[in-house]
């Protein structure tokens, strides 16, 4: 089994994120998650959605090292079915802990996709933070985007940094 897995969170499977990812795939091995494709709802105090896709897919997750998330920049932030994923984090906190603690040393990056380079740090701050409550290693991030529909020169080195940043780790 490869040691990574990137878990894909945009809300078409064929757009620019896609694309990107895509390009990414030819100098990184890792496996694929696309969280469009599963029933994953919002998170319940009440724990009454604990038979949906999220637990099957963390027992997944922790047999990897490296975590990868790429998302698109919607309204400033990750998408909406990235933060669902990340709210639902709560139950390997609570009804799952075991699940929580097999997180802690596993490597996270992220990838963000927008229209263009106006990308500001702040952006990847609730990963870098969820990360260290995980007791996660957080290595890195880019942003992304695309002209003309095709991936600039300036992205394609950024794409070629970030596959390395998970080969040297
Ligand atoms: C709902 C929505 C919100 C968006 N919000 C932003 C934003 O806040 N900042 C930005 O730069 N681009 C924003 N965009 C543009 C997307 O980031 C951009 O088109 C991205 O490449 C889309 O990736 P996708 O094809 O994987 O969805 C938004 C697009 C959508 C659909």
């Amino acid at each position: 089994m490869t040691k990574r897995i990137l878990i894909f969170g945009s809300s078409r499977n064929d757009g620019n994120t896609s694309t990107i990812v895509n390009c990414l795939k030819q100098s990184l091995d890792f496996d694929l998650i696309n969280l469009n494709g599963l029933n994953i709802s919002h998170f319940d105090y009440k724990h009454q959605n604990r038979d949906d896709d999220f637990l099957p897919l963390m027992r997944k997750v922790i047999g990897y090292q490296q975590i990868i998330f790429a998302t698109p920049v919607y309204w400033y932030t990750m998408s909406g079915i990235l933060k669902v994923f990340f709210d639902r984090l709560t139950d390997c906190l609570t009804i799952e802990k075991d699940l929580g603690r097999k997180l802690r040393n596993k490597q996270m990056s992220v990838l963000s996709t927008s229209n263009d380079d106006s990308q500001n740090e702040e952006f990847f701050l609730p990963f870098i933070l969820s990360a260290e409550y995980l007791g996660m290693d957080y290595i890195g991030n880019i942003h992304t985007w695309l002209e003309n529909e095709k991936i600039p020169n300036v992205v394609k080195n950024r794409i070629t940094y970030f596959a390395k940043l998970h080969s040297t780790n």
